[in-house]
């Protein structure tokens, strides 16, 4: 039987774990397929272990688009993905096949955001994109938003012709771009379109970084800008930037042989020290496919990393940083925090539930769906 909830978070917190998953597990029995738990793959393990699906934010995204039975999606990831599932699993063609009924969104913890995202707020972007349509015309300037932003940004690039991307589009989506425009603008990850573009012959100086905190053109002359084909955004993701080059010297040194896996958001000079480099997925397929007594050194969040090395104990699986590199805001999804908002939504009293509003929905959706043609 579902456990009437308990008023607030905090008693769910001093439950043991065994309980917590029995509890969450009655929810799902009743529930069957209308509900859907989606798992980032940062997410710590007894969370990942509850999730009925697990992706990186491109397969997510897929998921929720494709959701057909489904009408609650517990998201155990962070805020932009959530707000990213909730216009793409309520789109109008979705909504008109349920009969006007929406999915409804949770987050289980609100403050699982994205520090990467918060470095560039819709007020700095449409600044930026003014001051820019004074030195080039930004007619001929796509708009680029990494999925990691908030999404009113991806309303913004919609707005503007532009198009949303992942970790594992990011070259097509860019390419996508060239054919329209000879001028991109990329936000919020200066490193992911970096080390993208470099790998399109893009050179250095045709990549002028825009500083948001900059007194005008972002820290950039007219010269510079007038110069670029890529225009980044000053950026990053304090896990990923964490990786230094050092460590790979390091890790080379130590285990001759070994081979260094990334992800793109890690800074250009380690990118390219890799061997290898992709999304979350993209990481778990290339150790998934490896033969036994492969060796990796890997640069990507904590969790996944020590997820890796105890489904693979066939291979030898390191740790690209002496220091512990772990996204602190997917943490912060824990069992509590599920069972706590799958009680509620099973009551009748929902929590943490996430809702865009119809028209940054609609912009957004239209930059979300070039992503999802443009694999
Ligand atoms: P993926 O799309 O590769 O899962 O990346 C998401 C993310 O936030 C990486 O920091
Ligand atoms: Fe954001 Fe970095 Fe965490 Fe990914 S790992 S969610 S980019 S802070």
């Amino acid at each position: 039987m579902i456990q009437k909830p308990q008023f607030g978070l905090p008693p769910y917190k001093s439950l043991e774990n065994d309980e917590l998953v029995a509890r969450i597990q009655t929810v799902r029995d009743q529930w069957g397929p209308q509900l859907m738990i989606l798992g980032h793959h940062y997410q710590q393990d007894e969370v990942i272990a509850q999730a009925d699906l697990r992706g990186d934010s491109y397969l997510l995204s897929q998921l929720a688009a494709d959701s057909s039975d489904c009408r609650h999606i517990a998201f155990c990831g962070v805020h932009f993905m959530a707000e990213t599932a909730d216009i793409l699993a309520n789109r109008p063609e979705k909504l008109a096949e349920r009969g006007g009924k929406r999915v409804q969104v949770y987050l289980p913890d609100m403050a699982a955001g994205c520090s990467m995202a918060d470095m560039a707020g819709i007020a700095q972007i449409e600044d930026a994109w003014e001051q820019l349509g004074e030195v080039v015309d930004t007619q001929d300037v796509t708009p680029v938003t990494y999925i990691n932003s908030a999404a009113s940004l991806k309303a913004f690039v919609g707005r503007h012709g532009g198009i949303v991307c992942t970790s594992s589009n990011a070259r097509a989506a860019l390419e996508w771009s060239f054919r329209r425009t000879r001028r991109v603008m990329f936000f919020p990850d200066q490193h992911l379109g970096r080390n993208t573009s470099l790998g399109l012959n893009i050179t250095e100086a045709e990549m002028p970084v825009w500083d948001p905190h900059a007194d005008e053109l972002g820290g950039n002359t007219e010269e510079e800008l007038l110069a670029s084909k890529v225009i980044l955004w000053k950026g990053h993701c304090s896990v990923h930037q964490m990786f230094k080059a050092e460590h790979v010297a390091m890790f080379r040194d130590k285990y001759p042989g070994i081979r260094v896996l990334v992800h793109p958001e890690c800074p250009q000079e380690v990118f390219q020290l890799a061997d290898a480099s992709g999304s979350t997925g993209h990481i778990i397929k290339t150790v998934e496919g490896a033969p036994a007594g492969s060796k990796w050194v890997i640069g990507t969040e904590l969790h996944l990393v020590n997820r890796l090395k105890d489904e693979h104990p066939e291979q030898e699986i390191y740790f690209l940083s002496p220091v512990v590199c772990m996204c602190a805001t997917m943490y912060r999804i824990d069992l509590a925090h599920l069972c706590w908002t799958l009680e509620n939504m099973a009551a009748g009293t929902p929590v943490n539930t996430i809702e865009v509003d119809e028209e940054t929905a609609q912009w957004s959706l239209v930059a979300l769906q070039r992503m999802l043609e443009v694999k």
